[in-house]
């Protein structure tokens, strides 16, 4: 989008620094050990491993250390939100849902390895992640609401459910509380849940997850919308993925539903409410502060 500013450098070559490093453990934890049928986690990191911008577990280590834990308690679960996220893409890309070639510059997982070993990589990089969350090093308890909050953002009321939406949606007329209904829980519903995760394994107060789970809906709020916007502006080769599609395909999407100025608009209001949702908290939090502009200002 050519109103927008580039976004601060400083957030976006931290988050890219970060998730250098995050992609080395991440590599780690996916490893072959089935000789008969290697394809499974050959797909399986294929998906997980391709890059990304790896903003969801950005999120849920962050949080976890402005909630005053440690990014290593918080890895296992950052790697589990990260796989969830990995299984919604390849679902995601599938010819029954979106059906994509393309996803961060290369064939999509089905194309790559077949529908079924596609399918299959999502159940698997799903089951992964709650294998995961289990290994947090901290007590019990805190794994065992891990556990469920990861559920939550992911399953019905969550990221599948969003999606159930999404794909009803195209046989609907445009409507903008369907299109807030689907982004509230195909995206924001994951953003929240990787950021109350994070308050979670550092042991915060209710307010603490509540302030933190805040800002996670509201980004990722505005985050779908500027994937919305990136969809009707940007070109393949800076998305790594196709873009036109969506009104193709006749997507309840923020541009589709409430135009292009309106959809800017209500994304930079989202970035401000996740900004405020912070205010329980002082400078430590300021690199969660300017992610709301940088997911806004993005440019793929
Ligand atoms: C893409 O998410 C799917 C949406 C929710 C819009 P990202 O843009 O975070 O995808 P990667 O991980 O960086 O490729
Ligand atoms: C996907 O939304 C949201 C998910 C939960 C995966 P999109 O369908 O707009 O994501 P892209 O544009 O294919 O990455
Ligand atoms: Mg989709
Ligand atoms: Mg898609
Ligand atoms: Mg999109």
């Amino acid at each position: 989008m050519s109103a927008r500013r580039s976004p601060a450098p400083s957030v976006a070559d931290a988050l890219k620094r970060w998730s250098q490093s995050f992609g080395v453990r991440f590599d780690g934890l996916l490893t072959a050990g089935d000789d008969l049928s290697p394809r499974l986690m050959e797909a399986m990191r294929y998906s997980a491993l391709a890059g990304g911008k790896r903003l969801r577990p950005y999120l849920l280590t962050r949080c976890c250390e402005v909630c005053g834990g440690s990014a290593d308690d918080a890895f296992p679960a950052a790697a589990a939100i990260e796989c969830v996220h990995a299984f919604s893409l390849v679902h995601d890309d599938l010819p029954a849902m979106d059906n994509d070639d393309l996803r961060r510059g290369r064939p999509t997982n089905h194309k790559q390895f077949g529908e079924a070993a596609a399918i299959l990589a999502g159940d698997g990089l799903l089951a992964l992640a709650f294998e995961l969350v289990t290994r947090c090093p901290v007590e019990p308890s805190r794994v065992v609401a891990v556990v469920a909050e990861l559920a939550r953002g992911t399953g019905w009321l969550g990221m599948i459910g969003g999606q159930m939406a999404d794909i009803d949606g195209q046989s609907q007329a445009p409507s903008r509380e369907l299109s807030e209904y689907i982004h509230e829980r195909k995206t924001a519903a994951l953003f929240q849940s990787a950021c109350r995760i994070g308050a979670i394994v550092a042991g915060a107060a209710d307010e603490s997850q509540v302030a933190v789970g805040s800002f996670g809906r509201c980004l990722g709020h505005a985050f779908q919308i500027a994937d919305d916007l990136l969809d009707v502006t940007s070109t393949s080769e800076q998305m790594g993925k196709g873009v036109g599609k969506d009104a193709k395909a006749g997507k309840q999407t923020f541009p589709a539903v409430w135009g292009v100025d309106e959809s800017v608009e209500v994304a930079r209001r989202a970035a401000e409410r996740a900004v405020e949702s912070l205010s329980p908290f002082g400078p430590e939090a300021d690199d969660l502060r300017a992610l709301a502009s940088y997911v806004i200002q993005r440019h793929h």
